[in-house]
């Protein structure tokens, strides 16, 4: 699968172990709750099945599509594209599931727009962090990685020139 150009950061093997840690936290901290698994479109979606397909836990499955527009990253602006219906948040105890929190302007703007549809409680997972590219603090309860400032593809991720979300492994090109 490895193409041309891009180097391994995160191996295949690597996430699988990490997934199975993180669903048997989740699975313990979930027990007996009213879940409602709140995955970001679209690159969360690989993330959030092979996550949530290694739980025990009930759970309903909701979808949420934000954009951030990388020209203006000044201004920051998140916008909505596509809602999830109050009747799953409402009163649940919800996980947002996203697959990477960089400046942290989409998860922070996107917590408080959960928060104002009154969840029961409202946690954050996140497969990957970029610390050092933070502007807002943003708190993430359960996550996979913390990963230094490379531009990531694969798993989800994707870049520029596209359809590279399906590579099985998360890989790099160098900034
Ligand atoms: P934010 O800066 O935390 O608001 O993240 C905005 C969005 O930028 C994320 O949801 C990703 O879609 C995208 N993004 C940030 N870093 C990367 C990366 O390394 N590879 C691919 N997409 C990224
Ligand atoms: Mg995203």
């Amino acid at each position: 699968h490895k193409m041309e150009n891009l180097k391994v950061l995160i191996s295949e093997e690597e996430i699988e172990k990490k997934l199975e840690e993180l669903a048997s936290q989740l699975d313990k901290d979930y027990e007996g709750k009213e879940t409602t698994i709140l995955s970001v479109l679209n690159g969360a979606v690989f993330f959030t099945t092979e996550l949530t397909l290694k739980m025990k836990t009930k759970m309903q499955f909701a979808f949420i599509k934000i954009s951030s527009y990388e020209g203006t990253e000044s201004t920051g602006k998140v916008t909505l594209k596509s809602d999830v219906s109050n009747s799953l948040i409402e009163g649940k105890d919800v996980l947002i599931v996203e697959d990477i929190v960089d400046t942290g302007r989409s998860m922070s703007y996107l917590l408080e727009h959960i928060k104002a549809k009154n969840p029961k409680s409202l946690k954050l997972c996140s497969l990957v962090s970029k610390p050092s590219r933070r502007e807002i603090e943003v708190p993430i309860d359960y996550l996979g990685f913390e990963i230094p400032n490379k531009f990531i593809i694969g798993y989800g991720f994707d870049d520029e020139e596209g359809f590279r979300r399906n590579l099985p492994y998360i890989g790099y090109k160098e900034v």
